[in-house]
């Protein structure tokens, strides 16, 4: 695994110093559990990639572990990228799922870590086909402090400022397990110094209410003022649930894309995290999320830019094309992506606006 972090370091030092000469106006590239097109998303691994790719931010979406410890994964859950089911096979609770708020820090450390799958009939089929294969090599689930270590160590060591997009997963998950997540999350940041807001920090979540508990309580209380970013879900996803009249129900997301919606945002939060589509109207011209955002002031930082053939949707004839619409046409502000360097890449040929070609 040495030989590996030697060969990104290397990468690193040949092509970061042009990567980070961001133009005026240029969106930012976050990288999206890493560099997680190439390596097993949230590894170590993948965000030294990520930061050789030259990533202006890189993304920790952060859960608790038994013994309170902030885990970076994506998932509640640990079945889908790891060998837990296979180390551990008792320890699922009655839905079958295997909670990483169930395990502590040294078991956790046990699992191996491979790219998502999807578990049919016992065979392990990888979400992603053409990506880094399946239990190739070896990987280990990393805290939320061995991450901000790794990426202030290398902003120190080849001497660049890239930032840090963490997300708070589920709150109300962590709420009902007794647990105060964000409290914890703020803590770490406070520790490794990410407390202002030129301090190269987005904290993101799905929770509105969590967010708005965050701005008015716990960062004034902590002495801290870092940019808050709110992610826009479709309600059905089930990022967020609420108990109405003694039954659990989804969360409803629509609000947020009202003129109104926005405006309440804007009280509280930096930026929005919107879907892609969410930018586009049925037209195919922009939505009134965008526009409504925008007049706000508001950042607009969509997800999830991948460059898999699969996932470039099909009125794009390749990801460059899909990436420079978003850029170009919708100018958006930042944009979480897979594949940081082809976004990179495409960000540093772009044509320059005519008005920054005029001379006096
Ligand atoms: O946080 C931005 C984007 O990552 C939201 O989607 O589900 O990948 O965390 P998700
Ligand atoms: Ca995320």
């Amino acid at each position: 695994m040495r030989l590996l972090y030697c060969i990104f370091i290397t990468f690193a030092c040949a092509f970061v110093p042009t990567l980070h000469a961001a133009e005026r106006n240029t969106p930012i590239v976050i990288a999206h559990r890493g560099a997680s097109g190439y390596l097993p998303e949230h590894t170590l691994e993948a965000k030294t990639l990520a930061y050789a790719m030259g990533a202006d931010y890189i993304e920790q979406d952060l859960v608790l572990s038994k013994d309170n410890h902030l885990i970076v994964m994506h998932d509640i859950y640990l079945d889908q990228v790891t060998d837990v089911a296979r180390k551990f096979p008792s320890r699922a609770r009655a839905d079958g799922h295997f909670y990483t708020i169930d395990f502590t820090l040294a078991e956790l450390k046990q699992l191996s870590v491979t790219g998502p799958f999807i578990n049919i009939l016992g065979k392990e089929i990888p979400k992603y086909g053409k990506r880094f294969p399946l239990w190739h090599s070896q990987f280990q689930l990393a805290t939320f402090a061995e991450e901000l270590e790794l990426i202030r160590g290398l902003n120190q060591s080849l001497g660049y400022n890239t930032g840090i997009y963490p997300e708070i997963k589920k709150p109300y998950f962590h709420t009902q397990e007794g647990r105060d997540i964000s409290r914890t999350v703020l803590q770490v940041l406070k520790q490794y110094g990410y407390t202002k807001p030129d301090s190269k920090v987005y904290l993101q979540s799905f929770d509105a209410e969590e967010l708005q508990r965050i701005h008015r309580e716990l960062l004034p209380a902590m002495d801290m003022d870092i940019p808050l970013v709110q992610l826009i879900a479709e309600t059905e996803w089930e990022e967020k649930q609420v108990q109405r009249a003694g039954q659990w129900q989804n969360y409803d997301y629509e609000w947020m894309r009202t003129p109104q919606g926005l405006e309440k945002i804007a009280g509280y939060a930096a930026g929005i995290g919107p879907w892609y589509p969410m930018l586009a109207n049925e037209e195919g011209a922009e939505s009134a999320l965008l526009s409504h955002a925008r007049s706000l002031g508001l950042k607009i930082h969509p997800y999830t830019f991948r460059a898999d053939r699969q996932q470039i949707p099909d009125t794009f004839r390749s990801f460059e094309d899909f990436v420079a619409f978003y850029v170009e046409q919708y100018k958006v502000d930042g944009l979480f992506t897979d594949h940081p360097d082809q976004v990179r890449d495409y960000l540093q040929k772009r044509p320059k606006p005519q008005h920054e070609d005029a001379s006096p």
